[in-house]
């Protein structure tokens, strides 16, 4: 595929954008009276509304044509039928598998069965842990889980545990990630290892920082419960059940995907397991029957109303077109605070590239730097930077419509800023007073939840998967490896036996640096 620069359909909207320049957001609302209705689209029960976009109807057009000319319908088609997507593994990418009921096959093997399977398994062990039929060591009822796990194994389970927590009525959910001795001690602080379930989350089964804090619990757990307490109290949630057994599980106690799901994408697999514990399974598979409903609508809306497609589109022409080297994601809501976390690893590890799916360089930008935080604590700390800093930033606000919690006037002032907040980027302020002008014209889209519950959770997080799909496809990107985060392990694996007193080989910057670390160590 030519680089997106060479393009002829990118070269018409680098035209078209040059002929509206200057032209502002909010001139483009005033010119339009329907507007907002032709830049509202909806998926699974979720608005989009992109009307704050820096794009006219004539911008649309030529940013589908975009997506046709790099072949994202039958890139679609691809993803679903289980091709092998992910170019440099050689893998399908099949998340969706994990939440529909579509028959799909690899390597000519069909793989719902094994699919539902699992699924059926993970059922039985959620309900018996809630109900107290799975016992302790000690014949204790499960009152918390410790589950361990990071990135794709921790941020997405972690992000539904918290924005579902009111429908958290299972044993308390408490996760670790980082090999911070100190994070697993705060964890494990106060817990009983009688009623404790650790959960290990982990796709290879081989990340450090997860199994040296799986040893960490098993050793907690041993010291107190014994050695042979381990089949009661510890779980496995992995595609590498081979690594799982050797490390000292029956095979009863793991709980397998299949290892076409990415990391990033597994939430839906038995990696939701604590998710399921904690909300129960009716809720855990209502997550999954939102995001399935934001499949179809993916996989068959036109794309001129298809939500994650146009999403990806104004992030191309936001970081391509107009300069926006970030993307500020702000959740009105305090159940969501990991959403932009969760994101981070969702848009930056699949879509940080700098060479195409075929290994040629990038010609232009790819993913922008995404950050954010919840409003309306964000407005208190990094909105000002958003109103008046020198970088162009485009936002994707999150809004519920229903309240979240108990008082209702207050969920109508949360309302009232999330509302503000993307007009008054749109708007900015002109006055003589420099100080307090604001230039504006920042472009960003509103998403609205009818609800936080399971069902809208599931379809906004797969509405996002499918625009980072989508996005990788129009930059001719492999969105489902992530090579470059090998070098810094490979690294850490010389430098670790040095910290240990071991004979390493290490770069003269490395060797300084242990030598201050271990100075200031010892003083
Ligand atoms: O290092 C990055 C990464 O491989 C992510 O892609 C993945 O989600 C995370 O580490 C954890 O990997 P695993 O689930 O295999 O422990």
């Amino acid at each position: 595929m030519p680089s997106l620069p060479s393009s002829p359909a990118w070269q018409a909207l680098v035209a078209h954008r040059d002929a509206l320049a200057g032209r502002r957001i909010g001139e483009l609302w005033e010119d339009d009276a329907g507007r907002g209705a032709a830049f509202t689209h909806s998926s699974a029960g979720i608005a989009a509304d992109f009307s704050k976009q820096r794009a006219t109807p004539e911008t649309v057009s030529l940013l589908i044509a975009l997506a046709r000319e790099r072949g994202v319908p039958a890139a679609i088609e691809r993803l679903f039928a289980g091709e092998r997507v992910n170019a440099t593994e050689n893998r399908p990418a099949l998340h969706t598998v994990l939440r529909g009921d579509e028959r799909v096959s690899v390597d000519g093997r069909e793989v719902l069965s094994e699919v539902q399977r699992n699924r059926e398994r993970m059922r039985v062990v959620a309900q018996a842990v809630r109900e107290g039929h799975w016992k302790g060591h000690t014949g204790e009822r499960i009152r918390d889980v410790l589950a361990l796990g990071i990135g794709g194994s921790e941020l997405g389970p972690r992000l539904a545990l918290e924005a579902l927590r009111a429908d958290a009525d299972g044993p308390r959910v408490h996760y670790v990630a980082n090999v911070d001795p100190a994070a697993l001690d705060d964890a494990i602080a106060g817990l009983d290892p009688a009623s404790t379930l650790v959960v290990v989350a982990s796709k290879t089964f081989t990340t450090q920082e997860t199994i040296a804090n799986a040893d960490a619990a098993r050793r907690w757990l041993a010291a107190s419960l014994g050695a042979e307490a381990r089949p009661k109290h510890v779980l496995a949630a992995t595609a590498n059940t081979a690594e799982a057994l050797a490390w000292g599980l029956p095979e009863c106690n793991v709980f397998p995907f299949a290892d076409w799901v990415g990391g990033r994408f597994s939430l839906w697999s038995s990696v939701g397991l604590p998710v399921a514990i904690g909300i129960g399974m009716p809720r855990f598979e209502q997550l999954l029957a939102g995001a399935h409903a934001a499949d179809l609508a993916f996989r068959s809306s036109p794309l001129e109303h298809n939500v994650p497609v146009l999403a990806a589109l104004f992030g191309v022409w936001n970081r391509n077109a107009l300069g926006c080297a970030s993307l500020a994601v702000l959740p009105y809501a305090s159940r969501l605070e990991s959403l932009p976390a969760y994101l981070q690893q969702l848009e930056m590890e699949s879509n940080g590239k700098r060479v195409d799916a075929e290994g040629n360089p990038l010609e232009c930008p790819s993913c922008p730097v995404v950050w954010g935080g919840t409003g309306t604590p964000g407005q208190h700390a990094f909105h000002q930077w958003l109103h008046q800093g020198t970088d162009a930033v485009a936002c994707d606000f999150i809004v519920v419509a229903r309240p979240m919690g108990g008082a209702p006037e207050m969920h109508e002032i949360l309302l009232a800023h999330a509302c503000a907040q993307s007009e008054a980027l749109m708007e900015g302020l002109a006055t003589p007073q420099t100080h307090k002008a604001c230039p504006g014209d920042r472009p960003s889209t509103t998403y609205v939840l009818p609800a936080l519950d399971a069902f809208h959770l599931g379809a906004l997080l797969a509405i996002y998967e499918h625009k980072v799909f989508a996005q990788g496809v129009l930059w001719g990107i492999d969105s489902f490896d992530q090579w470059g985060v090998e070098l810094g392990k490979g690294i850490a694996g010389r430098v670790l036996p040095a910290i240990r007193g071991e004979e390493a080989t290490l770069h003269p910057s490395t060797h300084h640096l242990l030598g201050v670390i271990r100075k200031l160590g010892r003083e």
